[in-house]
Protein backbone atom coordinates (compact mmCIF):
# COMPACT_ATOMS: atom_id res chain seq x y z
CA UNK A 1 0.00 0.00 0.00
CA UNK A 2 1.27 3.53 -1.27
CA UNK A 3 1.68 5.29 1.57
CA UNK A 4 -0.67 8.43 1.63
CA UNK A 5 -3.73 5.35 0.72
CA UNK A 6 -2.36 4.26 4.10
CA UNK A 7 -2.94 7.66 5.37
CA UNK A 8 -6.36 8.20 3.83
CA UNK A 9 -7.24 4.36 5.02
CA UNK A 10 -6.57 5.13 8.92
CA UNK A 11 -8.28 9.13 8.78
CA UNK A 12 -11.40 7.22 7.00
CA UNK A 13 -11.37 4.39 9.24
CA UNK A 14 -11.31 5.99 12.57
CA UNK A 15 -13.65 3.96 14.35
CA UNK A 16 -12.70 0.09 14.28
CA UNK A 17 -15.99 -1.61 13.13
CA UNK A 18 -15.46 1.01 10.05
CA UNK A 19 -12.01 0.09 9.23
CA UNK A 20 -12.57 -3.92 8.42
CA UNK A 21 -14.96 -3.13 6.56
CA UNK A 22 -13.24 -0.58 4.49
CA UNK A 23 -9.68 -2.93 4.47
CA UNK A 24 -12.56 -5.47 2.88
CA UNK A 25 -13.49 -3.22 0.34
CA UNK A 26 -10.43 -1.94 -0.76
CA UNK A 27 -9.11 -5.47 -1.36
CA UNK A 28 -12.34 -6.63 -2.81
CA UNK A 29 -11.97 -3.35 -5.24
CA UNK A 30 -8.23 -3.76 -6.15
CA UNK A 31 -8.85 -7.82 -6.75
CA UNK A 32 -11.26 -6.90 -8.89
CA UNK A 33 -9.18 -4.36 -11.02
CA UNK A 34 -8.00 -5.38 -14.63
CA UNK A 35 -4.68 -5.35 -15.04
CA UNK A 36 -4.39 -5.88 -11.01
CA UNK A 37 -3.00 -2.88 -9.54
CA UNK A 38 0.87 -3.78 -8.28
CA UNK A 39 0.30 -1.37 -4.78
CA UNK A 40 -2.68 0.45 -3.46
CA UNK A 41 -3.10 3.90 -4.41
CA UNK A 42 -5.31 6.82 -2.53
CA UNK A 43 -7.87 6.58 -5.27
CA UNK A 44 -8.55 2.73 -4.65
CA UNK A 45 -9.42 3.66 -0.66
CA UNK A 46 -11.22 6.89 -1.32
CA UNK A 47 -13.38 4.83 -4.42
CA UNK A 48 -13.57 2.42 -1.62
CA UNK A 49 -15.21 4.91 1.62
CA UNK A 50 -17.20 6.25 -1.37
CA UNK A 51 -18.90 2.96 -2.42
CA UNK A 52 -19.57 1.76 1.60
CA UNK A 53 -20.84 5.15 2.00
CA UNK A 54 -23.17 4.97 -0.31
CA UNK A 55 -24.73 1.74 0.48
CA UNK A 56 -24.90 2.79 4.28
CA UNK A 57 -25.83 6.24 5.29
CA UNK A 58 -25.82 9.60 3.07
CA UNK A 59 -22.87 11.88 3.26
CA UNK A 60 -21.58 13.58 6.58
CA UNK A 61 -20.63 16.86 6.15
CA UNK A 62 -16.75 16.74 7.21
CA UNK A 63 -13.93 17.30 5.95
CA UNK A 64 -11.76 14.34 5.93
CA UNK A 65 -10.37 14.22 9.61
CA UNK A 66 -10.96 17.76 9.87
CA UNK A 67 -7.63 18.51 10.00
CA UNK A 68 -5.25 20.89 7.56
CA UNK A 69 -6.36 20.54 3.98
CA UNK A 70 -4.00 19.29 1.28
CA UNK A 71 -4.15 22.66 -0.52
CA UNK A 72 -3.43 24.92 2.55
CA UNK A 73 -0.31 23.57 2.80
CA UNK A 74 0.78 24.16 -0.88
CA UNK A 75 2.73 27.68 -1.72
CA UNK A 76 0.62 28.97 -4.81
CA UNK A 77 2.51 29.85 -8.10
CA UNK A 78 0.23 31.80 -10.11
CA UNK A 79 1.54 33.88 -12.44
CA UNK A 80 0.45 36.81 -14.74
CA UNK A 81 1.44 35.85 -18.43
CA UNK A 82 -0.84 38.05 -20.87
CA UNK A 83 -3.23 40.33 -19.87
CA UNK A 84 -4.63 43.38 -21.86
CA UNK A 85 -6.04 45.67 -19.36
CA UNK A 86 -4.19 49.55 -19.46
CA UNK A 87 -3.59 48.46 -23.04
CA UNK A 88 -6.08 48.86 -25.08
CA UNK A 89 -7.26 52.79 -26.77
CA UNK A 90 -8.54 52.64 -30.11
CA UNK A 91 -11.20 55.62 -31.48
CA UNK A 92 -11.92 53.12 -33.76
CA UNK A 93 -11.22 55.25 -36.69
CA UNK A 94 -10.37 53.49 -39.54
CA UNK A 95 -6.52 54.10 -39.78
CA UNK A 96 -6.66 51.41 -36.99
CA UNK A 97 -8.91 49.10 -38.40
CA UNK A 98 -5.46 49.24 -40.89
CA UNK A 99 -3.12 48.79 -38.62
CA UNK A 100 -5.01 46.29 -36.54
CA UNK A 101 -5.70 43.86 -39.46
CA UNK A 102 -1.71 44.21 -40.53
CA UNK A 103 -1.00 43.45 -36.92
CA UNK A 104 -2.85 40.24 -37.74
CA UNK A 105 -1.45 39.78 -41.11
CA UNK A 106 2.23 40.43 -39.00
CA UNK A 107 1.41 37.98 -36.58
CA UNK A 108 0.27 35.13 -38.45
CA UNK A 109 2.43 35.69 -40.81
CA UNK A 110 5.55 34.33 -37.89
CA UNK A 111 3.97 31.08 -37.50
CA UNK A 112 4.26 30.16 -41.12
CA UNK A 113 7.61 31.04 -41.12
CA UNK A 114 8.61 29.25 -38.62
CA UNK A 115 7.46 26.03 -39.95
CA UNK A 116 9.77 24.17 -42.15
CA UNK A 117 6.87 23.45 -44.71
CA UNK A 118 5.84 26.82 -45.14
CA UNK A 119 8.80 29.23 -44.88
CA UNK A 120 9.46 30.09 -47.90
CA UNK A 121 6.26 32.15 -48.90
CA UNK A 122 6.14 34.44 -51.79
CA UNK A 123 3.81 36.82 -52.23
CA UNK A 124 -0.19 36.86 -53.81
CA UNK A 125 1.43 38.62 -56.85
CA UNK A 126 3.81 35.87 -57.38
CA UNK A 127 0.29 33.86 -57.60
CA UNK A 128 -0.71 36.34 -60.16
CA UNK A 129 2.21 36.67 -61.96
CA UNK A 130 2.29 32.63 -62.95
CA UNK A 131 5.77 32.01 -61.31
CA UNK A 132 7.38 28.98 -62.30
CA UNK A 133 5.12 26.37 -64.03
CA UNK A 134 2.64 29.11 -62.88
CA UNK A 135 2.93 27.60 -59.54
CA UNK A 136 3.44 29.77 -56.29
CA UNK A 137 3.30 29.40 -52.43
CA UNK A 138 2.44 32.44 -49.98
CA UNK A 139 0.25 34.12 -46.83
CA UNK A 140 -2.75 35.67 -47.20
CA UNK A 141 -5.59 36.93 -45.73
CA UNK A 142 -9.31 35.61 -46.75
CA UNK A 143 -11.76 38.50 -47.71
CA UNK A 144 -14.44 36.52 -48.85
CA UNK A 145 -15.63 33.23 -49.08
CA UNK A 146 -18.22 31.96 -51.62
CA UNK A 147 -19.23 28.03 -51.46
CA UNK A 148 -21.14 27.08 -54.93
CA UNK A 149 -22.18 23.56 -55.45
CA UNK A 150 -18.84 21.62 -55.87
CA UNK A 151 -16.35 24.90 -55.61
CA UNK A 152 -15.23 27.61 -53.12
CA UNK A 153 -14.06 30.56 -54.37
CA UNK A 154 -11.88 33.04 -51.66
CA UNK A 155 -10.91 35.72 -52.34
CA UNK A 156 -7.68 36.43 -50.73
CA UNK A 157 -5.19 39.42 -50.20
CA UNK A 158 -1.59 40.34 -48.65
CA UNK A 159 -0.10 43.72 -48.31
CA UNK A 160 0.48 44.45 -51.94
CA UNK A 161 -2.18 42.34 -54.25
CA UNK A 162 -5.73 40.69 -53.94
CA UNK A 163 -6.76 37.33 -55.92
CA UNK A 164 -9.58 35.40 -56.83
CA UNK A 165 -8.57 31.38 -55.51
CA UNK A 166 -10.83 28.50 -56.64
CA UNK A 167 -11.05 25.54 -54.67
CA UNK A 168 -12.52 22.40 -56.56
CA UNK A 169 -13.78 19.49 -54.36
CA UNK A 170 -11.62 16.86 -56.81
CA UNK A 171 -9.33 16.59 -53.90
CA UNK A 172 -11.85 15.68 -50.81
CA UNK A 173 -9.60 16.70 -47.90
CA UNK A 174 -8.91 19.94 -49.56
CA UNK A 175 -12.35 21.17 -50.24
CA UNK A 176 -13.28 19.91 -46.55
CA UNK A 177 -10.08 22.35 -45.28
CA UNK A 178 -11.29 25.11 -47.58
CA UNK A 179 -15.21 24.35 -46.08
CA UNK A 180 -13.93 25.29 -42.87
CA UNK A 181 -12.02 28.73 -43.56
CA UNK A 182 -13.93 31.79 -42.22
CA UNK A 183 -13.71 35.39 -43.88
CA UNK A 184 -10.27 37.46 -41.91
CA UNK A 185 -8.62 34.41 -41.26
CA UNK A 186 -4.62 34.21 -42.22
CA UNK A 187 -3.72 30.85 -44.50
CA UNK A 188 -1.15 29.58 -46.69
CA UNK A 189 -1.82 28.58 -50.03
CA UNK A 190 -0.17 26.36 -52.57
CA UNK A 191 -1.58 27.73 -55.86
CA UNK A 192 -1.16 27.53 -59.78
CA UNK A 193 -2.25 29.63 -62.12
CA UNK A 194 -5.43 28.39 -64.19
CA UNK A 195 -7.06 30.38 -67.37
CA UNK A 196 -7.62 33.82 -67.05
CA UNK A 197 -7.15 35.75 -64.00
CA UNK A 198 -8.15 32.47 -61.50
CA UNK A 199 -5.74 31.04 -59.47
CA UNK A 200 -6.59 26.83 -59.03
CA UNK A 201 -5.52 25.98 -55.05
CA UNK A 202 -3.22 22.87 -54.26
CA UNK A 203 -2.74 22.96 -50.51
CA UNK A 204 -4.00 24.81 -48.15
CA UNK A 205 -2.18 25.42 -44.66
CA UNK A 206 -4.19 26.56 -41.28
CA UNK A 207 -1.86 27.97 -38.84
CA UNK A 208 -1.91 25.30 -36.50
CA UNK A 209 -0.79 24.29 -33.02
CA UNK A 210 2.42 21.65 -33.18
CA UNK A 211 1.51 18.65 -31.42
CA UNK A 212 3.46 18.19 -28.20
CA UNK A 213 3.85 17.25 -24.75
CA UNK A 214 2.03 19.57 -21.86
CA UNK A 215 3.56 21.61 -18.73
CA UNK A 216 2.56 19.74 -16.04
CA UNK A 217 2.22 20.31 -12.09
CA UNK A 218 4.93 18.52 -9.99
CA UNK A 219 2.56 18.74 -7.31
CA UNK A 220 -1.20 17.03 -7.21
CA UNK A 221 -3.31 20.44 -7.07
CA UNK A 222 -6.81 21.32 -9.07
CA UNK A 223 -7.90 24.10 -10.55
CA UNK A 224 -11.97 24.37 -10.50
CA UNK A 225 -13.31 26.31 -13.68
CA UNK A 226 -16.15 27.93 -13.55
CA UNK A 227 -18.20 30.36 -15.95
CA UNK A 228 -21.07 32.60 -16.57
CA UNK A 229 -22.87 32.32 -13.04
CA UNK A 230 -24.80 35.40 -14.40
CA UNK A 231 -25.81 36.71 -10.57
CA UNK A 232 -28.64 38.07 -11.03
CA UNK A 233 -30.25 36.63 -13.30
CA UNK A 234 -33.86 34.55 -11.99
CA UNK A 235 -32.72 31.54 -13.07
CA UNK A 236 -29.16 31.66 -11.56
CA UNK A 237 -29.12 28.05 -10.04
CA UNK A 238 -28.49 29.16 -6.80
CA UNK A 239 -28.88 26.09 -4.51
CA UNK A 240 -26.41 24.30 -7.28
CA UNK A 241 -23.88 27.00 -7.07
CA UNK A 242 -24.23 27.20 -3.01
CA UNK A 243 -23.37 23.32 -2.78
CA UNK A 244 -19.67 24.39 -5.25
CA UNK A 245 -18.61 26.89 -2.48
CA UNK A 246 -19.60 23.90 0.33
CA UNK A 247 -17.72 21.78 -1.35
CA UNK A 248 -14.80 23.84 -1.99
CA UNK A 249 -15.26 24.30 1.89
CA UNK A 250 -14.79 20.83 2.49
CA UNK A 251 -18.71 20.69 3.90
CA UNK A 252 -19.94 18.42 1.13
CA UNK A 253 -19.02 15.55 -0.72
CA UNK A 254 -18.19 12.13 -0.64
CA UNK A 255 -14.79 11.06 0.62
CA UNK A 256 -13.41 11.37 -3.25
CA UNK A 257 -15.20 14.06 -4.16
CA UNK A 258 -13.76 15.82 -0.51
CA UNK A 259 -10.38 14.54 -1.54
CA UNK A 260 -10.11 16.53 -4.79
CA UNK A 261 -11.93 19.87 -3.11
CA UNK A 262 -9.13 19.33 -0.36
CA UNK A 263 -6.46 19.73 -3.22
CA UNK A 264 -8.31 22.53 -4.98
CA UNK A 265 -5.52 25.78 -5.01
CA UNK A 266 -7.14 27.54 -7.92
CA UNK A 267 -10.54 28.88 -8.78
CA UNK A 268 -11.07 30.08 -12.51
CA UNK A 269 -13.87 32.47 -13.21
CA UNK A 270 -14.66 32.80 -17.29
CA UNK A 271 -16.39 35.51 -17.71
CA UNK A 272 -20.24 36.41 -17.31
CA UNK A 273 -20.08 36.64 -13.64
CA UNK A 274 -23.17 38.82 -13.16
CA UNK A 275 -26.28 38.85 -15.47
CA UNK A 276 -25.78 42.65 -16.29
CA UNK A 277 -28.36 44.90 -17.67
CA UNK A 278 -29.34 45.79 -20.92
CA UNK A 279 -27.23 42.95 -22.58
CA UNK A 280 -30.16 42.02 -25.05
CA UNK A 281 -33.38 43.34 -25.56
CA UNK A 282 -35.83 42.71 -23.20
CA UNK A 283 -33.47 41.63 -20.50
CA UNK A 284 -35.28 43.16 -17.76
CA UNK A 285 -38.12 40.16 -17.71
CA UNK A 286 -35.19 38.25 -17.05
CA UNK A 287 -33.83 39.77 -14.27
CA UNK A 288 -34.35 39.17 -10.70
CA UNK A 289 -32.06 41.82 -9.37
CA UNK A 290 -32.22 45.34 -12.29
CA UNK A 291 -29.34 46.74 -10.55
CA UNK A 292 -25.68 46.35 -11.69
CA UNK A 293 -24.26 47.56 -8.34
CA UNK A 294 -26.09 44.89 -6.60
CA UNK A 295 -26.02 42.00 -8.80
CA UNK A 296 -22.23 42.83 -7.89
CA UNK A 297 -22.70 42.77 -4.53
CA UNK A 298 -24.31 39.51 -4.27
CA UNK A 299 -21.36 38.32 -6.67
CA UNK A 300 -18.88 39.42 -3.95
CA UNK A 301 -20.92 37.45 -1.46
CA UNK A 302 -20.70 34.31 -3.11
CA UNK A 303 -17.08 34.92 -4.35
CA UNK A 304 -15.87 35.75 -0.86
CA UNK A 305 -16.78 32.25 0.30
CA UNK A 306 -14.08 30.68 -1.79
CA UNK A 307 -11.71 29.66 0.90
CA UNK A 308 -8.90 31.35 1.37
CA UNK A 309 -6.04 29.22 0.98
CA UNK A 310 -6.96 28.93 -3.13
CA UNK A 311 -6.04 31.62 -5.33
CA UNK A 312 -8.86 33.14 -7.89
CA UNK A 313 -8.64 34.24 -11.15
CA UNK A 314 -11.28 36.77 -12.63
CA UNK A 315 -12.22 37.53 -16.58
CA UNK A 316 -14.97 39.52 -17.69
CA UNK A 317 -17.90 38.56 -20.24
CA UNK A 318 -19.79 40.27 -22.63
CA UNK A 319 -22.33 40.34 -19.37
CA UNK A 320 -20.09 42.55 -17.15
CA UNK A 321 -19.84 46.25 -16.82
CA UNK A 322 -17.15 45.92 -19.09
CA UNK A 323 -16.92 47.29 -22.71
CA UNK A 324 -18.18 44.73 -25.67
CA UNK A 325 -15.70 44.85 -27.73
CA UNK A 326 -12.68 42.40 -27.80
CA UNK A 327 -10.32 41.81 -25.83
CA UNK A 328 -12.11 43.40 -22.46
CA UNK A 329 -10.45 44.85 -20.10
CA UNK A 330 -10.65 43.34 -16.28
CA UNK A 331 -14.21 44.86 -14.77
CA UNK A 332 -13.69 47.72 -13.31
CA UNK A 333 -13.74 48.38 -9.31
CA UNK A 334 -16.39 51.45 -9.80
CA UNK A 335 -18.64 48.55 -10.26
CA UNK A 336 -17.25 45.24 -8.81
CA UNK A 337 -15.77 46.98 -5.88
CA UNK A 338 -17.77 44.35 -3.55
CA UNK A 339 -15.84 41.49 -5.54
CA UNK A 340 -12.58 43.37 -4.74
CA UNK A 341 -13.09 43.51 -1.61
CA UNK A 342 -14.57 39.84 -0.62
CA UNK A 343 -11.55 38.54 -0.87
CA UNK A 344 -7.71 38.67 -2.98
CA UNK A 345 -8.76 37.74 -6.54
CA UNK A 346 -6.47 38.32 -9.97
CA UNK A 347 -8.71 40.41 -12.22
CA UNK A 348 -7.83 40.56 -15.61
CA UNK A 349 -9.17 41.11 -19.43
CA UNK A 350 -10.45 38.80 -21.78
CA UNK A 351 -8.69 37.14 -23.28
CA UNK A 352 -5.77 36.40 -20.54
CA UNK A 353 -3.42 34.13 -19.89
CA UNK A 354 -1.97 32.52 -16.47
CA UNK A 355 0.54 29.96 -16.01
CA UNK A 356 -0.85 27.84 -12.43
CA UNK A 357 1.66 25.24 -10.79
CA UNK A 358 3.50 25.79 -14.11
CA UNK A 359 0.53 24.41 -16.57
CA UNK A 360 -0.17 27.58 -18.94
CA UNK A 361 -3.98 28.70 -19.22
CA UNK A 362 -5.89 30.56 -22.15
CA UNK A 363 -9.03 31.82 -20.77
CA UNK A 364 -11.38 33.86 -23.11
CA UNK A 365 -14.93 33.79 -22.22
CA UNK A 366 -15.90 32.86 -25.42
CA UNK A 367 -17.96 35.62 -27.13
CA UNK A 368 -17.04 34.52 -30.58
CA UNK A 369 -18.05 30.61 -30.16
CA UNK A 370 -21.72 30.97 -31.74
CA UNK A 371 -19.97 33.21 -34.65
CA UNK A 372 -17.70 30.71 -35.71
CA UNK A 373 -20.27 27.70 -34.77
CA UNK A 374 -22.21 29.24 -37.30
CA UNK A 375 -19.79 30.00 -39.93
CA UNK A 376 -17.94 26.41 -40.07
CA UNK A 377 -20.13 23.77 -41.71
CA UNK A 378 -20.24 20.73 -39.38
CA UNK A 379 -20.20 22.56 -35.65
CA UNK A 380 -22.56 23.08 -33.04
CA UNK A 381 -22.96 25.22 -30.00
CA UNK A 382 -23.70 21.72 -28.17
CA UNK A 383 -20.42 20.37 -28.66
CA UNK A 384 -18.02 23.22 -27.48
CA UNK A 385 -14.82 21.97 -27.57
CA UNK A 386 -14.61 21.20 -31.60
CA UNK A 387 -14.96 24.69 -31.91
CA UNK A 388 -12.57 25.60 -29.63
CA UNK A 389 -10.37 23.38 -31.23
CA UNK A 390 -10.78 25.25 -34.50
CA UNK A 391 -9.90 28.36 -32.73
CA UNK A 392 -6.56 26.66 -31.79
CA UNK A 393 -5.96 25.60 -35.39
CA UNK A 394 -7.07 28.99 -36.79
CA UNK A 395 -4.64 30.62 -33.76
CA UNK A 396 -7.48 33.09 -33.46
CA UNK A 397 -10.14 33.50 -31.02
CA UNK A 398 -12.49 35.37 -32.99
CA UNK A 399 -11.45 36.11 -36.51
CA UNK A 400 -14.32 37.07 -38.38
CA UNK A 401 -14.63 40.89 -38.18
CA UNK A 402 -18.66 42.32 -38.31
CA UNK A 403 -20.29 39.18 -37.47
CA UNK A 404 -22.52 39.27 -33.65
CA UNK A 405 -18.31 39.59 -31.75
CA UNK A 406 -17.80 43.48 -31.83
CA UNK A 407 -13.71 43.34 -32.00
CA UNK A 408 -12.09 46.59 -31.49
CA UNK A 409 -9.23 47.44 -33.72
CA UNK A 410 -6.17 47.67 -31.23
CA UNK A 411 -2.41 48.47 -32.81
CA UNK A 412 -1.95 44.94 -31.56
CA UNK A 413 -4.30 41.94 -32.23
CA UNK A 414 -4.72 40.51 -28.90
CA UNK A 415 -7.33 37.63 -30.63
CA UNK A 416 -4.60 35.81 -32.23
CA UNK A 417 -3.32 32.94 -29.93
CA UNK A 418 0.48 33.47 -29.90
CA UNK A 419 1.66 31.11 -27.76
CA UNK A 420 -0.07 27.22 -27.53
CA UNK A 421 -1.44 26.64 -24.05
CA UNK A 422 -1.55 23.69 -22.14
CA UNK A 423 -4.57 24.16 -21.02
CA UNK A 424 -7.95 26.73 -22.89
CA UNK A 425 -10.96 27.60 -20.95
CA UNK A 426 -13.89 29.16 -21.86
CA UNK A 427 -17.40 30.01 -21.21
CA UNK A 428 -20.18 31.80 -22.83
CA UNK A 429 -22.07 28.83 -24.50
CA UNK A 430 -23.37 27.11 -21.60
CA UNK A 431 -22.95 23.62 -22.17
CA UNK A 432 -20.03 22.38 -20.06
CA UNK A 433 -17.24 20.31 -22.37
CA UNK A 434 -13.76 18.51 -22.17
CA UNK A 435 -11.62 17.07 -24.87
CA UNK A 436 -7.99 17.71 -26.08
CA UNK A 437 -6.33 18.62 -28.94
CA UNK A 438 -2.38 18.30 -30.21
CA UNK A 439 -1.44 18.25 -26.15
CA UNK A 440 -3.74 21.28 -25.36
CA UNK A 441 -5.91 20.68 -22.50
CA UNK A 442 -9.97 22.18 -23.92
CA UNK A 443 -12.63 23.11 -21.35
CA UNK A 444 -15.65 24.70 -21.76
CA UNK A 445 -17.08 25.12 -18.16
CA UNK A 446 -20.49 25.29 -18.62
CA UNK A 447 -22.90 27.85 -16.88
CA UNK A 448 -24.61 28.05 -13.27
CA UNK A 449 -27.18 29.76 -15.00
CA UNK A 450 -31.09 27.97 -15.97
CA UNK A 451 -32.78 28.65 -19.37
CA UNK A 452 -34.10 32.30 -19.40
CA UNK A 453 -36.92 32.85 -21.87
CA UNK A 454 -34.47 34.74 -24.13
CA UNK A 455 -32.66 31.48 -24.84
CA UNK A 456 -36.25 29.94 -25.04
CA UNK A 457 -37.22 32.39 -27.34
CA UNK A 458 -33.91 31.76 -29.43
CA UNK A 459 -34.17 28.15 -29.38
CA UNK A 460 -30.67 27.57 -26.90
CA UNK A 461 -30.50 24.68 -25.00
CA UNK A 462 -28.11 24.98 -21.93
CA UNK A 463 -26.58 22.57 -20.28
CA UNK A 464 -25.55 24.14 -17.01
CA UNK A 465 -24.52 22.67 -13.39
CA UNK A 466 -21.54 20.44 -14.44
CA UNK A 467 -18.29 21.92 -12.78
CA UNK A 468 -15.02 20.63 -14.55
CA UNK A 469 -11.80 20.26 -12.42
CA UNK A 470 -8.78 19.77 -13.74
CA UNK A 471 -5.42 18.05 -12.24
CA UNK A 472 -2.63 20.34 -12.85
CA UNK A 473 -1.01 16.97 -12.42
CA UNK A 474 -2.42 15.04 -15.01
CA UNK A 475 -4.13 17.38 -16.81
CA UNK A 476 -7.21 15.21 -16.63
CA UNK A 477 -10.46 16.61 -16.49
CA UNK A 478 -13.67 15.39 -14.02
CA UNK A 479 -16.97 16.87 -14.07
CA UNK A 480 -18.74 16.92 -11.45
CA UNK A 481 -22.54 17.36 -11.32
CA UNK A 482 -23.90 19.93 -8.81
CA UNK A 483 -27.37 19.55 -10.36
CA UNK A 484 -28.35 16.46 -8.36
CA UNK A 485 -30.86 17.35 -5.80
CA UNK A 486 -31.99 20.62 -6.93
FE1 LIG B 1 -23.11 33.46 -20.28
FE1 LIG C 1 -21.34 35.14 -22.44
Amino acid sequence: MESDAFRVLVELGKDDKKLVSLVEEVLRLAGAMDPRPFSIGREIVLKAATQLETAEKPVVATGLGGGRRFAEDVEARLEVVADPTGKLGTTGAFDDFLKYFRNRFEKMSGFFRARMDTRSAGTVADGKSGGQNGRARFICMVVEKREKPGRIILTVDDYEDEAVVLVGDQNPTLFQTARRIVRDQVIFLATKKGPREFLIAEEIVMPEIPERKPSRSPEEVYAVLISDTHIGSKVFLEDAFRRVLGWLKGEVGDPYQRDVADRVKYVLICGDLVDGIGVYPRQESDLAVQDIYEQYRLAGKYVGEIPEHMEVVLIPGNHDAVRQALPQPAISKDFAGPVYDARRIVSLGDPAEVRLHGVHFLLYHGTSLMDIASSVPGLDYQRPVEIMECQLRMRHLAPEYGKLTPIGPEAEDYLVVDRVPDVFQSGHIHVTGWGAYRGTTIVNSGAWQGQTDYQKRMGLEPAPGVLPVVNLKTLEVRPFNFLAGS
